[in-house]
């Protein structure tokens, strides 16, 4: 048989294929997977669960038991590729004691050639290795293996985009839904654009559909995804922006929020915060990477927007609505980020008094513009400042969560208090972690809890 990439049967029939040859086992042989990374990686992972599940497969949450494992990868940061050869390394030796054992690695990591050449040379174990076009090949790769290929590679981006799938998800309750995949922004420091490809928006018909098809399930909370989801619909034949698609889903009758992430601050228009505010079903909730408080870290980053810009739309928002809720990401010790950048970067954070913020340390990714660029700080200055940033940070959320207390809040309980015994959690349309006493029948429901106490990372609260 020619295993050539472009002379494989079609997916539909290699997964029936598969299906007939793991029907003939005497059980169904178990899948273990796990997805690195970001939402949208977690949302391929559901979706790589779907096509295993339908193919016959049992999911297990145990590795040792499983007869495919597959690790879907990210690669934003060195620290997140180090995790994904760490955890190679560890079941080395299941593979040694059964040879059948089917690795598979996928993603954004492996979509990068030489990190997929990497795991040919050194990680011989390995039989099939995908990029980000993993939910559109993973069946005709599986195929080839099982036809005696011993290694598949295959890291092209495919640029169609895989409808009708049924992802095997996480949660009864809260939905990931993608609505486009890709970036065209190429920030200096980002990877994303050179793994996932340009921006590729779904048809507002399939995502409308969709979302209606998991409310009518019960489905509370539906997180709308893409690298930046303000850019949606730019690249489709029709005429149709994010807000827009917004307020569509907004008419879905039944009772549910709708969550986005992550927005570019250079495409937050007025017209997006005025649909939030206005949206019933839409949280009250913006989650704006500023990624840095100095305007010329901002122009080496190519992030397209000035402090000035940004601290106006923080202004345009709040002023309508004081308690809206924000939070963003930053990154330290880019490139020759001097003392007084850094500085800059604090005196946003504290006039912007965000509810929360994922702060990262620079991380060179090969490839990038920002990789050819010097770095003369050192790394204990850059954990310095690390440590400056979240000691700020800490001291502006206790303050920030104290305007609950007296209030009530509409919160989702999605899970019990890791930290209080005979407590639920559970977050509100600000996206503020609520802590309150309950049992496991308040999972999946909305529930009224006032607020009578706050933490630095959650407020607490009773049900009313
Ligand atoms: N598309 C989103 C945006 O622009 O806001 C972000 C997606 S990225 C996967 C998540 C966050 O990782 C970024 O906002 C940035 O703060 C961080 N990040 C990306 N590349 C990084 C790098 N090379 N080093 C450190 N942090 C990085
Ligand atoms: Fe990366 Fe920038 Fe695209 Fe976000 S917008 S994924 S940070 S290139
Ligand atoms: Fe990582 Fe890829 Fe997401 S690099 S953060 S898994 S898009």
């Amino acid at each position: 048989m020619n295993l050539d990439r472009n002379n494989l049967p079609k997916p539909e029939i290699c997964m029936q294929e598969i299906k007939n040859w793991l029907s003939q086992r005497p059980e169904p042989p178990k899948a273990y997977l796990h997805a690195f990374g970001c939402q949208l990686n977690v949302a391929d992972g559901e979706n790589l669960s779907g096509i295993l599940q339908a193919m016959g497969y049992v999911m297990t949450d145990d590795v040792k038991q499983a007869s495919l494992i597959l690790y879907h990868t990210c690669a934003v940061r060195e620290n997140a590729e180090d995790r994904v050869f760490g955890t190679l390394g560890s079941i080395k030796k299941l593979k040694q004691e059964n040879p059948a054992l089917i690795i598979c690695v996928t993603g954004c990591m492996t979509a990068q050639k030489q990190v997929a050449d990497k795991i040919a040379k050194s990680y011989r174990y390995v039989d099939i290795v995908l990029g980000t076009s993993a939910v559109n090949r993973l069946a005709q790769m599986l195929y080839a293996h099982m036809h005696g290929l011993r290694y598949a590679q295959d890291i092209e981006t495919v640029i169609d985009i895989p409808e009708n799938l049924e992802p095997l998800r996480e949660s009864k309750f809260k939905a990931s839904v993608p609505i486009m995949y890709g970036c065209n922004n190429f920030c200096t420091y980002c990877i994303v654009p050179y793994v996932r490809g340009r921006e590729r928006s779904r048809k507002p018909e399939n995502i409308v559909s969709e979302v209606k098809k998991l409310i009518q399930d019960g489905y509370k909370e539906i997180m709308l995804l893409g690298q930046n989801v303000n850019s949606y619909g730019k690249d489709l034949d029709i005429k149709i922006t994010f807000p827009e698609l917004l307020r569509e889903l907004n008419k879905i009758s039944g009772e549910y929020w709708i969550r986005f992430m992550s927005s570019h601050p250079k495409d937050a228009t007025p017209e997006l915060m005025d649909c939030i505010l206005e949206c019933e079903h839409v949280a009250k909730h913006l989650h704006l990477p500023v990624q840095s408080g100095s305007n010329e870290i901002l122009k080496r980053m190519n992030r397209n927007y000035t402090v000035e810009k940004y601290l106006s739309q923080v202004n345009y928002i709040r002023e309508k609505n004081p308690d809206f809720s924000l939070t963003t990401d930053l990154i330290i010790g880019f490139p020759d980020e001097s003392e007084q950048d850094f500085q800059a970067t604090l005196a946003l954070v504290k006039q912007v008094k965000y509810d929360n913020m994922y702060s990262f340390i620079y991380s060179k990714r090969t490839g990038t513009k920002a990789a050819s660029m010097l770095d003369s700080i050192s790394d204990s200055e850059k954990s310095r400042r690390m440590q400056e940033l979240l000691a700020v940070q800490r001291e502006i959320s206790v303050e920030n969560n104290k305007r609950f207390i007296g209030k009530i809040l509409t919160v989702l309980c999605d899970g019990e208090s890791k930290k209080r015994s005979g407590h639920m959690s559970g977050r509100s349309s600000e996206n503020m972690l609520v802590e309150f006493a309950g049992n496991a029948d308040m999972l999946g429901k909305f529930l009224k809890i006032k607020i009578t106490d706050s933490r630095s990372n959650c407020v607490i609260g009773e049900i009313i």
